[in-house]
């Protein structure tokens, strides 16, 4: 691995502690203006100073990010599929490398989609990427998209995990499931996870977190789960002390509590 390559992935997990978090706020490159993202620099901009990276499309980063602002970037550069489309699967590379680079990505995202129709094609969308990312020293996140048809089990994400790994790429993200040490175990690249749909309670959501990180994840990918609490600043500050900090989630949540209560404050004012 090349010094920049290197080094861009230590600004994505961090050489401190071995742990990252990472902001995602892609969801919009097939799912439209989803809730709590409708205003993208709305959302991005409070949470910034606590997210190690920032997961997204290029659109959104040129529009929604200010350029002066000092936070390594995760560009999706997988899509061309939408949720009124036929097959989400069937995503390419829709951003080159070059464009990454002028944009001075940190991390290049793509989804692959282990057992689906397009299984195929989004591996070999992945080989290629891994090339790219090898050749200009950008690590490659490689993302396990999970079909409705499939299970979120340790088998299953840990095939998915490993064959990314096998492939190339740098870090993989994928979900927390049962028995996920085992899917960290079989991966020989650092894996984070998503946080996946809204959970109905802040704290279950960081009791996921502590739980992957417990059992071995490198960090958290977490959107849904943080910009659609009540509390997005709240909430991210409460993540991130699970992961770069020693806190329970009993403790983070008491945190969040807290830091809600100022955020309350400052609403009514
Ligand atoms: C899918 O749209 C993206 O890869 C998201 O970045 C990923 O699912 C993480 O976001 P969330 O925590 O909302 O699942």
């Amino acid at each position: 691995m090349d010094w920049g390559l290197k080094n861009r992935l230590s600004k994505i997990i961090s050489p401190k502690d071995n742990r990252g978090v990472m902001l995602a706020v892609d969801h919009g490159y097939f799912l439209g203006p989803t809730d709590g993202l409708q205003t993208p620099r709305t959302t991005i901009r409070p949470l910034l100073p606590y997210a190690d990276s920032l997961m997204l499309t290029r659109g959104v980063l040129r529009t929604s990010v200010n350029p002066d602002v000092n936070i390594p970037i995760v560009l999706r550069v997988s899509g061309g599929t939408s949720i009124v489309g036929d097959d989400l699967s069937n995503e390419s590379l829709v951003t080159s490398v070059e464009e990454a680079i002028r944009l001075n990505a940190s991390c290049l995202a793509l989804s692959i989609f282990v057992g689906s129709k397009y299984e195929h094609k989004t591996l070999v969308n992945l080989s290629k990427l891994v090339d790219l990312g090898e050749r200009y020293g950008i690590p490659i996140l490689a993302v396990t998209a999970v079909g409705k048809e499939m299970n979120r089990d340790s088998r299953y994400l840990g095939l998915a995990c490993r064959i990314a790994a096998e492939i190339g790429a740098h870090i993989v993200k994928t979900y927390y499931c049962q028995n996920f040490e085992e899917v960290v175990e079989g991966c020989p690249v650092p894996v984070i996870i998503a946080g996946g749909k809204k959970l109905p309670r802040e704290l279950e959501a960081l009791q996921l977190a502590y739980n992957a990180l417990r059992d071995g994840a490198a960090g958290v990918d977490m959107g849904r789960n943080i910009w659609q609490s009540r509390f997005p600043t709240s909430m991210i500050k409460a993540v991130r002390s699970i992961v770069h900090g020693s806190s329970n989630p009993e403790a983070a949540f008491e945190e969040f509590i807290k830091s809600s209560e100022i955020e309350t404050h400052i609403e009514s004012r």
